[in-house]
């Protein structure tokens, strides 16, 4: 394939990254873009030099488009993302694949019953640093891997563009337990506490902040502690960091700095230097790594390193926390199981 040509849906906050680093890219042409808001939607083409298409499951099914990307809300991913699978197009779907196991099912399903190509966008799978810790486990530095522990805690700020329309287990939790299985395997039970209310606080009816537990099919185990509710001006986007514990030695990403500091008369200011950062005028970081290899597979020169299989199970890990701080019992989450044969059975999950 020459250059493929690429459509996004969804021009917003990450929509208009991944367009940017298409439209950047040597090895594909952003072609289309879509989005609901017509104004903004024009405006990103003009940008870009794509076209405009005011129907996103249009722009997901032309036939003279290679690749699909799904940047629109949490709950909207899978209507356009199953679209543009049964079009036979390559796809990739912002994390989290949807918001119920059900529907992200749906897309797995989609793409194993039309040979099609999804990459769930778990970007930190890109990020230089996560994936050190991986390439170390597959190389067997460490020894099996005995333990796992994670933090991603977002500000109260977050709030200003999700507006509650999502849950935290959703937009961070997906995050962690996708980290944690691709680190540690299969999760079997997790267990959880929760708390709410400074968030409420601000006007926005969403948990604050969940301490979890996991335990493994391998027998290895693991915390996380996941929420957003920082208070608006905690420096450096809040806190994360990963550490694995094996039997012959720990892997650690650094928490609660990113390495980089600017501070103006008026105080400090972040800067993203790990996920889109501009870089010699072109956006790098781990989406652009993210953009490369979506580019790659949609040339049929890699297989997704994130599948749609493996962004089900991190919403499965997700629900399953919410279950467990809900009826303050351990869950157990069946990773690998089909939701919709359970039900059939009389079984949930
Ligand atoms: N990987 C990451 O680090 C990361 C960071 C932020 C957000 N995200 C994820 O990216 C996705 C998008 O989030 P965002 O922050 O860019 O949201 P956003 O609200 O900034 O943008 C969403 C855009 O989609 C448009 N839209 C809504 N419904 C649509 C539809 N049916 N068809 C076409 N366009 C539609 C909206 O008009 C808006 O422009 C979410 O799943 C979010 O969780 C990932």
């Amino acid at each position: 394939m020459s250059r493929p040509r690429i459509a996004v849906v969804g021009l917003g906050f990450m929509g208009a990254r991944w367009g940017r680093a298409i439209a950047e890219h040597h090895g594909a042409a952003l072609a289309v873009v879509a989005d609901l808001r017509a104004d903004v939607g024009r405006s990103v083409a003009d940008d870009l030099g794509a076209e405009f298409v005011a129907d996103p499951l249009e722009a997901a099914s032309r036939p003279d488009i290679d690749g699909v990307v799904v940047c629109t809300p949490e709950d909207g991913h899978v209507d356009v993302a199953v679209t543009a699978i049964e079009a036979g197009k390559a796809v990739a779907v912002e994390k989290p694949l949807a918001h119920t196991v059900v529907d992200a099912e749906r897309i797995r399903d989609a793409a194993e019953a039309n040979g099609g190509l999804v990459l769930a966008g778990h970007v930190l799978r890109f990020e230089p640093r996560y994936a050190a810790i991986r390439r170390a486990i597959e190389a067997d530095e460490i020894g099996a891997v005995q333990a796992v522990r994670s933090e991603r805690i977002g500000l109260v700020a977050d709030q200003d563009v999700l507006q509650g329309r999502t849950s935290v287990a959703l937009y961070y939790g997906v995050h962690e337990f996708d980290l944690a299985r691709w680190y540690a395997g299969e999760v079997a039970e997790v267990w959880a506490a929760r708390s709410r209310g400074v968030v409420a606080a601000h006007g926005h009816d969403v948990e604050d902040l969940y301490s979890v537990g996991l335990s493994f099919a391998s027998g290895a185990h693991g915390t996380a502690m996941i929420g957003w509710s920082l208070p608006p001006r905690t420096p450096g986007f809040g806190i994360a960091g990963f550490t694995v514990i094996g039997e012959r030695g720990v892997l650690q990403v650094a928490q609660g700095t990113t390495g980089f500091q600017m501070v103006l008369d008026e105080g400090t200011v972040d800067v993203d230097v790990h996920y889109s950062p501009q870089v010699h005028g072109r956006l790098r970081g781990a989406l652009g790594l993210e953009v490369d290899h979506f580019v790659r597979c949609v040339r049929g020169e890699q297989e997704p390193i994130c599948t749609a299989a493996d962004g089900v199970e991190a919403v499965r890990i997700a629900l399953a926390m919410e279950q467990a701080a809900t009826t303050r019992t351990a869950v157990a989450v069946g990773s690998g199981a089909d939701t919709k044969r359970d039900a059939a059975r009389g079984v949930s999950r």
